[in-house]
Order: C-alpha cells, then sequence, then structure tokens
C-alpha cells in the first residue's frame, strides 16, 4: 500500500514542480477541491433531480437542481444534462440521440482539429455512421464555407459537429448553419476546449450563432472537476426526451455526484472572475506565440495572429517531430503533448509533427506576458540548445503555486 500512497505523493509534488502546458487541463480551487471529497462521492443517484431510483437524495436533489438551474441561466438555455461524467459521453449521448446507424453525418476531421469521438476511431464510427468532412483548408487554417455548403446539401447529414481539438480560432457557424436549415441537418458544437472562454464571452458564443446543442467537458478553459456537459436550447421536447435517455439509462448510471458541487462553484467562479481570468489567457497565448516564433520556431496561425484561444500550435518538424520535443520536454519539467497539425498524415498519430500548448493551467496560478516569454526561452533552450534547465523550470514555477482568479 505504502508504494501506491508515495506514487501519488510524488506525482503531487512532480505536477507542482511543472510548468503544465496540456491545453485539456486545468486546477480545480480549494473550495471545489474541498468539495470534491464530501460524502456524495460514495453515493448513487439515477435518473433526474426528484425522480430518482435511489434513496437517500434529499440534498443531492437539491444540488443538483440547483445547478442545471445556474447553468440554463447563466447560457439562457432550456436544456442542461450535467449527468455525462466526460466530454465523450456527452457527445455519444447527443450524437446517437440524433441519428441511427448507416445515416451521414459531417465532421471535421482530425487534422481540421476535430477529437476522436467524432471520428471513426471514437463515438462516431462505434455509433456506425457514415462520416463526410468539411472542406478544410490546412493552409488559410478555415473551413471552405461554400465548398462545405454544398457537400451538406448534397449529402444531407443528420448533424454536423463544430468545435474540436485543435481550435485556434472562431469557425464559420452562421454560414455553415444556413445549409443545414435548408436540409434539417443539426448544428452540434464541441466546446470541450473554449468552454471556459465561452462562459466568459471571450470566445464566439455557439448560441447566438444557431448552434442547436453544446457538448462541452467541464474541465479545460473552464476550471471546473473532470466531466461533461450538454446544454441547448431545443422546442423540440421528443429530441430533449432522447438526449436525457440516452445519457440514462443509456452511457451513465451513476453520474459520480461529488462532480456537482464543484460544478457550480466553477460556474460562480467564472461569473465573478472569469473575464478577467480568460481574457489573461488569451493575452499569454499570444505572447507565448511571439516569443516562440521570434526563438525561431514554426508557430501555425502566425499570419492570423497566431491565436485567438488558450491553444498555441507549434510545428516541430525541424525538431525532430512532436514526439522527440515532447519527451525532452517533459525531462525538464515542462509539460505537454505531441499533436497532429495541418498537413500531418493522420496513419501515424505516434509521430506527429506538432506539439499543442495550453496557457489556461498557467494562468490560473497567476502568470502574465512576462513569464510567457520566459517559458518560450526555456522551451528554446531544451529543444534548441539541449540544455539542462530543470532546476531553473522548479525555481520559476515556485513563484505561482497559488491558484488566482478564485473566491
Ligand atoms: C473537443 C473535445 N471533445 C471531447 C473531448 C473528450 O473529453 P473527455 O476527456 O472529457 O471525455 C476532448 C478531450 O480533450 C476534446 O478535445
Amino acid at each position: 500500500m505504502e508504494k501506491i500512497i508515495d506514487l501519488v505523493n510524488e506525482h503531487n509534488n512532480w505536477r507542482r514542480n511543472c510548468i503544465n502546458l496540456i491545453a485539456s487541463e486545468n486546477t480545480m480551487s480549494p473550495i471545489c477541491e474541498k468539495l470534491y471529497t464530501s460524502d456524495l462521492m460514495h453515493r448513487y443517484a439515477e435518473g433526474l433531480p426528484f425522480k430518482r431510483y435511489y434513496k437517500g437524495l434529499k440534498y443531492v436533489d437539491q444540488i443538483e437542481d440547483i445547478t442545471e438551474k445556474a447553468f440554463k441561466e447563466h447560457f439562457k438555455v432550456n436544456f442542461v444534462d450535467i449527468r455525462p461524467t466526460s466530454g465523450t459521453l456527452a457527445n455519444y449521448s447527443v450524437f446517437s440521440a440524433l441519428a441511427k446507424p448507416g445515416e451521414t453525418v459531417m465532421t471535421l476531421g482530425i487534422d481540421g482539429g476535430s477529437h476522436i469521438s467524432h471520428e471513426k476511431g471514437g463515438a462516431i464510427g462505434m455509433l456506425k455512421y457514415e462520416i463526410e468532412h468539411v472542406t478544410y483548408n490546412p493552409e488559410n487554417l478555415e473551413i471552405d464555407i461554400e465548398k462545405t455548403g454544398e457537400k451538406i446539401l448534397e449529402t444531407k447529414p443528420k448533424f454536423i459537429v463544430l468545435g474540436g481539438s485543435v481550435l485556434l480560432f472562431p469557425q464559420p457557424i452562421r454560414e455553415l448553419k444556413k445549409y443545414c436549415n435548408e436540409v434539417q441537418t443539426k448544428m452540434v458544437y464541441d466546446a470541450a476546449h473554449v468552454f471556459g472562454l465561452i462562459t466568459s464571452s471571450n470566445f464566439q458564443n455557439p448560441f447566438e450563432e444557431g448552434v442547436d446543442i453544446v457538448t462541452s467537458s467541464t474541465h479545460k478553459t473552464f476550471p471546473g472537476p473532470q466531466g461533461g456537459i450538454i446544454l441547448a436550447n431545443l422546442d423540440d421536447e421528443k429530441l430533449k426526451t432522447r438526449i436525457q435517455n440516452k445519457v440514462f439509462p443509456g452511457f451513465v448510471s451513476n453520474h459520480h455526484l461529488h462532480r456537482v458541487p464543484c460544478l457550480y462553484v466553477a460556474l460562480r467562479e467564472m461569473q465573478e472572475f472569469g473575464q478577467e481570468y480568460t481574457s489573461q489567457i488569451i493575452k499569454n497565448a499570444k505572447a507565448l506565440a511571439k516569443k516562440l516564433d521570434e526563438l525561431g520556431f514554426e508557430v501555425i496561425g502566425k499570419s492570423k495572429g497566431y491565436t485567438q484561444t488558450h491553444q498555441v500550435l507549434l510545428n516541430v518538424s525541424k525538431n525532430g517531430g512532436g514526439k522527440i520535443v515532447a519527451d525532452k520536454l517533459e525531462d525538464q519539467n515542462i509539460i505537454l503533448n505531441k499533436n497532429i497539425i495541418p498537413h500531418d498524415s493522420t496513419d501515424d498519430p505516434d509521430n506527429p509533427n506538432g506539439i499543442r500548448i495550453g496557457v489556461q493551467e498557467m494562468t490560473r496560478y497567476g502568470m502574465k506576458e512576462e513569464e510567457m516569454e520566459q517559458i518560450a526561452e526555456f522551451i528554446f533552450d531544451i529543444v534548441v540548445n539541449n540544455k539542462q534547465v530543470k532546476d531553473k523550470v522548479i525555481e520559476f514555477r515556485d513563484n505561482f503555486k497559488e491558484i488566482k482568479y478564485v473566491f
């Protein structure tokens, strides 16, 4: 047993001494961490608040009801389901409610930035849908509206999924929705990465631009507990019920109740501090990208101002590729992911040419543009000059141990 306890302690200690730049992670506030380890983590609740299959839930019902209502009010939507325990399960639930096996759906394609759950290897493939991809231009990193629109009219997909895992710039939601409306194609937006930015109005708002359903994780730029959420403005009561039934009893039984109060608190934190926090995230991502560019790295999206989100995408093919670069950085306590970049073949996802950087977690610890420049210098020293800078990284991180933008 000691071994496991030691490993956990070592992990905690190590990651507290690292510059964490994984674009899909974040850390919860101290209040949320405390709430997370309550008795709720031992309990079961199936069904919806006040309509449960289990007993012992008189407080749980209230917690969940208050949380759902807070999200409905914040996003001005009439449908929220917080029960999916991950973004992937939120996707499964929505995708399976919108089409039947053999029917056609449209996605971005991995090189266009979509998530594996939108593609053949993930949920969409397992649901046995036929996949059409949007026409994506890797040169300007934009979806070709006209060609994609024509494809929508021609193939009449049951739904199209936008959003995605590599998301540097807004997408033409409004423009594509016009085509979707002509052939009754539903539009789903997977906000997993940018949910925090959307929550505090620092990115395009998919609801205002006409998306039918938003799915998301709740733990990337939105600094809540790991989990998923579905939000929508739907008049179709049957569709709402179908989605709810896909969540439970479809994909989730127990929905990990200890997440729920943390989700509520994270929303309140974002309402209070999110504007400042997410503005700083975007400023930091731009500052990091600019400095990396000045140091000679190939930053994808340079001609468009590098990024409008928390992400920075680098082509590191001349530095040995994404795997080698990510390994080297991890040795020096800088943690990030290799990533497929435009023009990469998807045949060998283990050896892509890129790395994806996210600044949302380090921003939460109070880092600003100046610190981003220092991080770029560390990356340059490690990747280009093969220097050992781990001690400097640890010393640097030591000044940023307290989470900001929280009550
Ligand atoms: C766009 C997108 N959707 C869904 C997911 C999956 O979320 P989860 O890890 O919560 O299942 C991810 C994961 O990073 C993602 O990037």
